[in-house]
């Protein structure tokens, strides 16, 4: 039966126009400006209505007779359709790979931060069963929909051949999709096309860190080429840390229909369910907004932040020094004490050790082939250990952050990989295939000891020292051996997914114990972006190249899903080392403080003059961060787009008082004009008191002061003189009475 005193708004009503269709029950799921409309008769297939912007109930029967509905399954299973790409396909028990799921029931409950709606569905047949589950939030306009499946079948398990989280029907003949897609140190490129026949499917099959390529998150704009600041767009991130598949199927019966399924990828990693057990899928959060993609972002982004989607997402995050680009593998005493003087006399709050710091009595850190795994301080570079450095850090008012990569050890060249030869992945019988400095590789996460093993690299240090503040966690491989010596032989295919389960097993244990300490997720870069990871870290690494004319394209790339306070956005020399290219320190300023600044050189190298520059930057970022941080994003001008000669944003607070906008001119040719920037997110009837930040030219303070309504800016906007290669101007607007 269903449990009707539970279902509080779902409605019976006539369907006069909808023949077959007589009684129906409705489940509306609304947040403040959407809503997920699913028809769940008992006895039938669990169908999806409707998603987009918020219906009130009434409007329920109108969404039927308007012929606008789906009405298509909401989880749709092998066998009942056997056209139609499926979100589930298992083999029985008896070897069957028939499914026929009928809807039970529907529960539903208040959450303390919004509601939690429970379908279940069983098999006709077999004892088999699926809860849809759909948790929708009161703060932000996000449902996220997951899949819990089990059986009781008796004549043995069930495997599963495919297991999405969730599908979504989206209709409409001129959807385009937006995806990231990148490579080491060139992470989250913006990819736009339209949807055409056939389908596309956006993966990732790294095994550890899934953001290596494609990232698991889209936006899929309804009205034609996708615009920043109008139109309809859904957005769907899938929040798993593992490896997945994004499939968007257009129909075979013209393009009005496009079938969206998001889910783990199932390559290599058919699960074997036994009865009794339930496998719970991992969360694909729907987002829709009709305020174009920067709409969709600011959703994602609010949910990030206020609802636990980003570990302390509403917590200041400290501008810091990280010694990598700095000092690389050669870290001593003396360089990080002058690196940590430097943070100081910068404004910095926070000094981060990066790698280069550890080792063991036969093996050392003296490059990326030796020692990983082997977390004691290495005392000839370090002859006092960490606390002399942690205590010169705090006497100059800095916090202390450590670099580990605990997933990891060096094969032959590590004490870690000497005493546990089993806990690494490995094919069976063949040398293993050799990752990072041709001897790094993957320990085994499914095994239980492994994973303390991983809680022990961070319990011990914070252990020893209680003063650590904030860890770097790197990830610098990829799973490229398939074999696991800890799970049986009938269970290898699980490997991809005991991997990510033992992981998060891990972080939450961490935190746990740990809620304040602050980890950044770096996987060689930005590779570990994702809303699989980021519940359990405070920010992620944006790429290994600090390049700031690249990092405009890949923090325009990563600000499409993940919020300002998340990306860790750091100044470092010039000629870059990762391209060589020489851009200005305001640039490279003005760039940093999108995100979460940060400094990666040796301060000594700033000369006078450069110093005191960055210091008021540090310290006009400082007073700035909470807008920046946590301010609503609007992307004004794309450097993907036009002549791909200019880039804008802006942050804005939610009570429209502040404001702060970024220009850059990312290429210059002579004669070349740029448009006035018309700015967004305003309010038309505050006038706004602009005040520009990071000046280095006495010409830039003329339009210091200058009051402008926000109806001016956003209608007709400001005109800026951006003359040269890397010219960037910076604005703080204030709302004054
Ligand atoms: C890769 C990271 O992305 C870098 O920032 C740095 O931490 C190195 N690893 C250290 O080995």
């Amino acid at each position: 039966m269903i449990k009707k005193a539970l279902f509080t708004t779902m409605l019976a009503f006539a369907m006069g126009s909808v023949g077959s269709l007589a009684f129906a029950e409705d489940v509306l799921i609304s947040t403040h400006n959407t809503s997920m409309l699913l028809r769940a008769n008992e006895g039938e297939s669990l169908k999806i209505a409707y998603y987009g912007a918020r219906i009130d109930r009434d409007e329920i029967a109108q969404v039927w007779q308007s012929g606008l509905a789906f009405n298509r399954a909401a989880y749709p299973s092998f066998n009942t359709n056997l056209l139609d790409e499926p979100a589930l396909e298992v083999e029985h028990a008896d070897g069957s790979i028939s499914l026929d799921l009928a809807v039970v029931n529907v529960t539903r409950k208040t959450t303390d931060k919004g509601e939690e709606v429970r379908i279940l569905s069983r098999d006709k047949v077999y004892p088999f069963e699926v809860v849809n589950c759909y948790r929708s939030y009161t703060n932000s306009d996000i449902i996220e929909m997951w899949s819990e499946i089990s059986h009781k079948e008796k004549k043995g398990e069930v495997k599963l051949m495919q297991f999405a989280s969730a599908y979504m029907p989206i209709h409409g003949d001129q959807v385009w999709v937006s995806h990231l897609h990148g490579c080491w140190a060139n992470e989250a490129n913006l990819f736009e096309e339209p949807l055409t026949a056939g389908m596309m499917v956006i993966k990732n099959r790294d095994g550890v860190r899934n953001g290596m390529s494609d990232i698991p998150e889209v936006m899929l704009s309804l009205d034609g080429r996708p615009a920043e600041l109008s139109g309809r767009v859904i957005g769907a991130a899938l929040c798993y840390s593992g490896n997945y598949k994004l499939r968007i199927d257009t129909d075979r019966d013209g393009k009005f229909l496009h079938h969206f399924i998001a889910g783990i990828d199932e390559t290599a990693s058919q699960y074997f369910l036994k009865a009794g057990e339930t496998f719970v899928t991992p969360e694909v959060a729907f987002t829709y907004s009709t305020e174009g993609k920067s709409g969709v972002s600011r959703n994602f982004h609010r949910w990030a932040r206020l609802d636990g989607k980003l570990h302390n997402g509403t917590a200041p995050r400290d501008v810091l020094l990280n010694s990598w680009e700095g000092v690389y593998f050669d870290v001593d005493t003396e360089r990080i004490t002058k690196l940590i003087d430097g943070a100081a006399e910068l404004g910095g709050e926070l000094f981060v050790m990066d790698d280069g710091w550890f080792a063991s009595k036969k093996y050392r850190r003296l490059s990326d082939n030796a020692a990983l795994g082997d977390w004691t301080v290495d005392r000839e570079k370090l002859p006092d250990g960490l606390q002399p450095l942690i205590d010169h850090a705090k006497a100059k008012g800095l916090k202390f952050g450590i670099w580990i990569e605990p997933e990891m050890a060096n094969w032959k060249s590590s004490e870690l990989y000497d005493k546990h030869p089993d806990w690494i992945l490995q094919y069976p019988g063949r040398e293993p295939l050799l990752g990072r400095g041709g001897t790094q590789v993957v320990l085994d996460l499914s095994n239980p000891e492994v994973q303390d093993f991983v809680f022990s690299v961070v319990d011990n240090l914070m252990t020893e020292y209680p003063e650590i503040a904030y860890m770097k966690w790197d990830a610098n491989a990829s799973i490229i051996n398939y074999g696991s010596p800890y799970l049986p032989k009938d269970r290898q295919s699980h490997i991809y997914i005991e991997y990510h389960k033992g992981l998060r097993n891990v972080v939450e244990r961490i935190r746990a114990k740990y809620p304040n300490l602050v980890l950044q997720a770096c996987a060689s870069g930005g590779a570990r972006a994702g809303y699989g990871t980021l519940p359990y870290f405070d920010e992620f690494w944006t790429s290994d190249d600090t390049d700031a004319l690249q990092r405009i394209y890949m923090q325009w790339g990563m600000s499409m899903f993940y919020p300002a306070a998340a990306m860790a956005s750091h100044v470092s020399t010039v000629p870059n080392h990762q391209t060589g290219r020489v851009v200005p320190l305001k640039f490279r300023f003005d760039v940093a403080m999108q995100g979460r600044l940060g400094i990666e050189m040796r301060p000594s190298d700033f000369t006078a003059e450069e110093l005191a520059f960055a210091k008021q930057a540090v310290t006009d970022y400082k007073r700035l961060r909470t807008l920046i941080q946590q301010g609503d994003l609007y992307r004004l001008r794309s450097p993907y787009e036009g002549k791909g000669d200019v880039a804008s944003l802006m942050y804005v607070s939610p009570d429209k008082q502040k404001a702060i906008f970024y220009g850059y001119k990312l290429k210059h040719f002579a004669g070349h004009t740029v448009p006035p920037f018309r700015m967004a997110g305003l309010d038309p009837d505050k006038n706004y008191r602009l005040h520009e930040l990071n000046v280095n030219d006495e010409g830039m303070k003329s339009m210091e002061g200058t009051v402008i309504s926000g109806h001016l800016l956003m209608s007709q906007g400001l005109k800026l003189i951006l003359d040269k290669e890397y010219s960037s101007r910076v604005f703080e607007l204030t709302a004054i009475d």
